[in-house]
């Protein structure tokens, strides 16, 4: 790098993001080209990631849509490889393909009334959906020696939150596989390869809406007991993610890994006393 480069500067580095064009994972694609990475823009459905791809770059941003599924391990791989043949290197995974599946939820029912196959869904979507791509991803930064992960964690993840069993548990598994896979990377791979996780608080996007916002566009109680909890005493803005993002992503923070950083207002640290 040279003396007076930024050490938050991205330009030069690959970036893939999962979820790249969903309401978070779309922000931190934004983001992260801004910031003058490469972004590939990952998600199952061309129209939408050729869309996202379009938009970045008529903001001046380098982009490449990417399709795949992150529950599908040969697909990754593919997609890393093809990659890989692309740019000759890939420096940042930003695991935001995620969210809640509504058929697993309990709002208004009871948890023995929720099918198994829907909390292995949502379960499969956020646990898997986070491991599969970072081993396809990692192995290619192992490799290098280089890289930086960032994992999409939640409040759900520490404490419990009505209505969301199967997302609590997966994101739980996201926090731990975050601090596992950042000590078997670092010990085994070298201080280069960071692996770290961000923990929004609250965000209206599209897989969450629904229990947020009534049919009226009004608060639901759900949103108003949240507003309440966080200290802010208001929503997160998906921008607003940006700057721990690029940061994590960035050479600026070098000596951080295994670290989950809430992004919330201050929900995680208030009792609600
Ligand atoms: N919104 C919040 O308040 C909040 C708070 C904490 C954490 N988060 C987390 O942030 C992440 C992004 O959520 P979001 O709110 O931005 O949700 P979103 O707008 O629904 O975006 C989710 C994205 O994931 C993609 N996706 C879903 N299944 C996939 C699969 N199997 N393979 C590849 N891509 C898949 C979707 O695209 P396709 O369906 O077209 O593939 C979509 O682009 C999630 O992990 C969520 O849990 C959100």
């Amino acid at each position: 790098m040279a003396d007076n480069a930024s050490p938050f500067d991205l330009a030069g580095k690959v970036a893939v993001v999962t979820g790249g064009y969903g309401v978070i994972g779309g922000m931190i694609a934004t983001g992260l080209a801004r910031a003058r990475a490469s972004v590939a823009v990952l998600g199952r459905h061309r129209d939408r990631a050729d869309a996202k791809v379009a938009e970045i770059r008529r903001a001046g941003g380098d982009a490449t849509p990417v399709v795949a599924d992150v529950l599908e391990a040969a697909q990754l791989r593919n997609s890393a490889a093809e990659i890989r043949r692309q740019f000759g290197h890939v420096d940042i995974l930003v695991n935001a393909a995620g969210g809640n599946v509504m058929r697993a939820r309990n709002d208004d029912r009871s948890i023995f009334d929720v099918p198994l196959d829907a909390f292995d869904e949502v379960l499969q979507l956020n646990l898997h959906g986070t491991v599969i791509p970072s081993l396809a991803f990692g192995e290619i930064m192992a490799r290098q020696g280089t890289g930086s992960i960032v994992n999409i964690s939640s409040m759900a993840a520490i404490q419990a939150l009505s209505g969301v069993l199967g997302y609590s548990v997966a994101k739980a598994g996201v926090d731990n596989f975050t601090r596992w896979f950042a000590v078997e990377l670092a010990r085994k791979h070298g201080d280069g390869i960071r692996v770290n996780a961000i923990a929004p608080g609250f965000f209206v996007s599209t897989q969450n809406r629904a229990v947020l916002v009534d049919e009226n566009g009004r608060p639901t109680a759900r949103s108003r007991r949240i507003v309440e909890r966080t200290p802010m005493g208001r929503f997160g803005r998906p921008e607003e993610l940006l700057g721990a993002v690029q940061w994590l992503c960035s050479d600026a923070a070098s000596f951080v890994t295994g670290a989950v950083i809430p992004i919330d207002g201050g929900f995680s640290a208030f009792s609600g006393v």
